[in-house]
């Protein structure tokens, strides 16, 4: 059987460092596992909140595919008539209508297509629609359009996104989970021939709390006055997963974990 193409998902790029991270580790990890397409969550990649034209621009150019977003979409209201501007960059599907952008898109390589979903969870999360019906309905759109189709899951609760995996089984290559920029140990096919993760992690920081400094959220949770938040510049990881798509429509043969620490060498200025 011939084999289908291989996916690279990278989870909540987060501020400065894990653009840094994405745009160091890229052409690397590309290379090493064959990578046909590359998705990455691109939600908090304006100094942790949001996207701006210009850096979603510059993932574009650094080889990105499609970007998919989550409840901070809307942050940047430079971003507002980028959404809906043409470009492979999604919000999730299931908001109101009168929202700006497109919940899904297809994007060809090679001849064969990919179909790429953003989806948000309805709990602890605001989305206009029920993201296990609109799901339903995107898919019958993409029906015929699409040879493989990847699912951002972008929800805070872990049963949320397990349900989906498992009323996704069968349907779609992958469902990957964003949003708690926690990586969950639980990658694998399910029986159906889904690829399946509750949450890919995030790129960025590890060294804080999911992407803030690490003392300004203690200070925050000891003290429950206003804090003012900044991104951690602390420990710079990768967090993804490779998704080996099989050589028939829709199913996934492999699913792999990328956790992978970024080590900058020091500034050109200071080498001799
Ligand atoms: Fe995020
Ligand atoms: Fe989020």
């Amino acid at each position: 059987m011939q084999a289908g193409p291989t996916i690279l998902f990278v989870g909540d790029v987060v501020g400065g460092l894990g653009r840094r991270t994405l745009l160091a580790l890229l052409p690397g990890l590309r290379e090493r596992h064959g990578a046909d397409f590359v998705v990455v969550n691109g939600e908090n990649v304006a100094g942790g909140l949001g996207i701006t034209p210009k850096l979603a621009d510059e993932l574009f150019a650094a080889g990105v595919d499609v970007i998919t977003l989550g409840n901070h979409t809307y942050r940047r209201a430079e971003i507002v008539p980028y959404l809906d501007s043409g470009r492979p960059i999604v919000r999730p599907a299931n908001y109101l209508a009168t929202q700006p952008g497109r919940g899904s898109v297809v994007v060809e390589r090679g001849g064969v297509r990919l179909g790429v979903v953003n989806l948000s969870g309805n709990v602890h999360l605001r989305a206009g629609r029920v993201a296990f019906l609109e799901i339903d309905q995107v898919l019958g759109e993409l029906e015929g359009q699409a040879d493989h189709v990847l699912v951002d899951f972008h929800a805070e609760v872990t049963s949320e996104k397990v349900a989906m995996g498992w009323y996704l089984d069968g349907r779609v290559t992958a469902m990957v989970g964003t949003h708690t920029h926690v990586p969950t140990a639980d990658a694998r096919v399910l029986p159906g021939g889904t690829a399946y993760i509750t949450d890919v992690g995030m790129t960025g920081p590890r060294g804080g709390v999911i992407g803030v400094k690490k003392e300004q959220s203690i200070a925050s949770l000891r003290t429950h006055m206003n804090v003012h938040f900044e991104t951690s510049e602390d420990d710079p990881w990768l967090m993804g997963v490779v998704i080996r798509a099989a050589g028939r429509p829709r199913r996934a043969v492999a699913i792999e974990q990328v956790l992978e620490p970024w080590r900058p060498g020091p500034p050109a200025a200071a080498r001799s």
